[in-house]
C-alpha cells in the first residue's frame, strides 16, 4: 500500500481511504506480536463494520506485499478469521468478509441437527465457516434436547384454558402466573430472594442488560464495568444504550477490588456464579467486597446468572442477588436450559430501579408475547423445568468427561480449568504444540472451529500456551472425540 492510499486491493474505506490501512500499525507490531496483531487488526475491521459484509480481500500476496509483511502471517491471518467466521474463502476464489449459512455444515458432525455453536447476537450463525467439521465454540446448549413434546403439551393445555381476554396487552412486567412460577424457581435454585413483584419477565439476560443501561444512562452513568475477560456481548449491549465500557482485571477468586475502586464506574456486570469465560466461582470473599463497594458508592451490580443451572461435581453456590436485592439485578433466561431462540429469560430488580425498568421494558416492546409466557409458566409449575435441566445435566456432564478424557489421551499435558460447572472449559495446551497463531490455523484447516481465550479480553500472555475456550455441551461424545483427534493430528501430537 502507498501512502496515498492505492492499493491493490483498492476497497474505500469509509472515510475514502483504502480499509487496509487499518491494517498499517499492526503490520508495524513487533515481530513476535505481528501476526497476531494482524489478526486482531482484521477483526475489529470486520466487527465494526469498516470492512463490510461481502467485500472481496486482496490476494495474500498482495495484501503481504502492500503491508510489507510475509506472507505466511497474512495467511494464517485469512484461515483464523475463516474459522472464526468472520471471513469466507473459496479455494483458488479469493477471500471475502462475512459468511452466509451454509445449511446442514456447520455443527454437522456433531449428532445435534446441526446446531451451530454462537455467541449470544447471532453474529456467528450468520457468519458460519464454510469448512467446520466440529465445532468448539461455546455459546449454545444442544439445540436437539428441547423437550418438545412436553412443550407442546403445554401450549395445548394453555391454549385450551386461556380466557380471550388474557390475549389482550399483558402487564409489562409478564404475567403474573409466569412471575409467581419463576420466583419460586428461581428462590429454590438459585437462592435469590424473589419476589414476584420486582421479577420482571424479558427477552434473554441480552435484553435486561440493555433495560438496565437505558435506566441507568438516563440517571447520568457514563460507564460500565465488564469482566477482563468477559463476554463480549455485556459491552455491545451496554454500547448500544449510550455506555461505555471499562475492563475490570480479574484473578483467580474474582474481580480484584482495588482497579474496580480506581475505575469511577459506578456499575458493573459480573458472572460470579461461573464466570465467563474462565469458569472460576467467585470467592466468599471477592463477592462480599463487590456488595461493599456497591453499597459504599451507591452503586448496582447486574448478576448475568446465563448459566447457573448446570453444576457438576460441586455444590450449587448460591446467587449473588441473594446477598443484597437492593444493590444487585439478577438476570437469567432460558438460552441455556431449553432455547436461545424462546428469547425469553426474567430480572429482579431492586426496589430503587424498579419503575423505571418496568417503564422502560413497557416503551419498548409493550411486554414479552403471552402465549410464550403462559406456556413457561406451565412448564415450570408442571416440573417440566426441573425433568429438562435434569436430564441435560446428566448430558452435558457425560461431554464434558468425554471432552477431559480426550483431551487427556491426545494432547497430553493440557491443563483444563472451569469444570466443574456450565457449558464450556478452558483448556491450556502446552507451548510445545504451539505455538498459539499456527495451533488455531492449523485447526481451523482440520475443520475444528475453536475460540482462543484472547479474544475475550485484553490479556496477552507471552509464555507460548494455547489458551482455548471450548463449548462443549452441543457435541455428542463422539463428535468430542472426533474434534479432539482432529485436532491432535492437525497439531503433531
Ligand atoms: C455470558 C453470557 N451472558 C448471557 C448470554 C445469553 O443471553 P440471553 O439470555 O439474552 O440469550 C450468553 C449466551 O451465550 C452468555 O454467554
Amino acid at each position: 500500500m502507498t501512502p496515498s492510499g492505492t492499493t491493490s486491493g483498492g476497497v474505500p474505506g469509509p472515510a475514502g481511504q483504502p480499509a487496509w490501512e487499518l491494517l498499517l500499525p499492526a503490520a508495524g507490531a513487533p515481530a513476535r506480536r505481528r501476526g497476531r496483531a494482524l489478526q486482531e487488526a482484521l477483526r475489529e475491521a470486520v466487527r465494526s463494520g469498516r470492512l463490510a459484509a461481502g467485500t472481496r480481500l486482496p490476494s495474500t500476496r498482495e495484501l503481504a506485499a502492500d503491508l510489507g509483511v510475509s506472507r505466511g502471517l497474512v495467511t494464517e491471518a485469512y484461515e483464523q478469521l475463516t474459522a472464526e467466521g468472520y471471513l469466507r474463502g473459496e479455494r483458488g476464489a479469493g477471500t471475502w468478509v462475512g459468511g452466509a449459512v451454509r445449511a446442514g455444515r456447520v455443527g454437522a458432525a456433531t449428532g445435534t441437527g446441526g446446531a451451530a455453536a454462537a455467541g449470544p447476537g447471532g453474529r456467528d450463525a450468520v457468519a458460519g465457516a464454510p469448512d467446520v467439521r466440529v465445532d468448539f465454540r461455546p455459546g449454545t446448549p444442544d439445540l436437539s434436547l428441547f423437550p418438545r413434546s412436553a412443550w407442546a403439551a403445554a401450549q395445548r393445555s394453555v391454549l385450551a384454558r386461556l380466557p380471550h381476554r388474557a390475549l389482550g396487552y399483558p402487564d409489562p412486567r409478564g404475567l403474573p402466573e409466569l412471575r409467581g412460577a419463576l420466583a419460586g424457581m428461581l428462590a429454590r435454585r438459585r437462592g435469590v430472594v424473589a419476589d414476584p413483584e420486582r421479577l420482571v419477565v424479558c427477552s434473554g439476560v441480552a435484553q435486561a442488560s440493555t433495560l438496565l443501561g437505558f435506566v441507568l444512562r438516563a440517571r447520568g452513568l457514563r460507564t460500565v464495568g465488564v469482566e477482563d475477560p468477559g463476554s463480549p456481548e455485556h459491552g455491545r449491549l451496554f454500547a448500544s444504550t449510550g455506555m461505555e465500557t471499562v475492563w475490570l482485571p480479574l484473578d483467580g477468586e474474582g474481580l480484584r477490588p482495588e482497579p474496580l475502586a480506581a475505575s469511577g464506574v459506578r456499575a458493573v456486570v459480573v458472572t460470579p456464579s461461573h464466570q465467563f469465560p474462565s469458569g472460576i466461582g467467585w470467592s466468599a470473599e471477592r463477592r462480599a467486597a463487590l456488595l461493599d463497594w456497591a453499597r459504599t458508592i451507591g452503586g448496582y451490580v447486574l448478576e448475568d446468572d446465563y448459566d447457573g443451572d448446570f453444576r457438576y461435581d460441586r455444590a450449587p453456590v448460591g446467587a449473588l442477588q441473594g446477598l443484597d436485592p437492593e444493590r444487585v439485578v439478577y438476570a437469567g433466561s432460558v438460552s441455556k436450559s431449553l432455547a436461545p431462540g424462546l428469547r425469553l429469560g426474567w430480572m429482579l430488580v431492586p426496589e430503587a430501579l424498579l419503575d423505571e425498568v418496568v417503564e422502560r421494558k413497557r416503551t419498548m416492546d409493550l411486554g414479552n408475547p403471552v402465549l410464550d409466557q403462559a406456556v413457561l409458566a406451565e412448564f415450570v409449575t408442571r416440573g417440566g423445568y426441573d425433568r429438562q435441566l435434569r436430564h441435560c445435566q446428566r448430558a452435558y456432564r457425560e461431554r464434558r468427561d468425554a471432552l477431559l478424557a480426550a483431551l487427556a489421551a491426545r494432547l497430553p499435558g493440557t491443563e483444563v480449568s472451569g469444570i466443574a460447572a456450565g457449558l464450556h472449559v478452558i483448556a491450556r495446551v502446552p507451548a510445545r504444540f504451539g505455538p498459539p497463531e499456527r495451533f488455531l490455523a492449523r485447526a481451523a484447516e482440520a475443520g475444528v472451529a475453536l475460540r482462543s481465550l484472547e479474544e475475550y479480553g485484553t490479556a496477552r500472555p507471552s509464555d507460548g500456551d494455547v489458551r482455548l475456550v471450548i463449548g462443549y455441551a452441543h457435541l455428542s461424545p463422539s463428535a468430542v472425540a472426533e474434534g479432539v483427534g482432529l485436532l491432535a493430528g492437525a497439531v503433531g501430537a
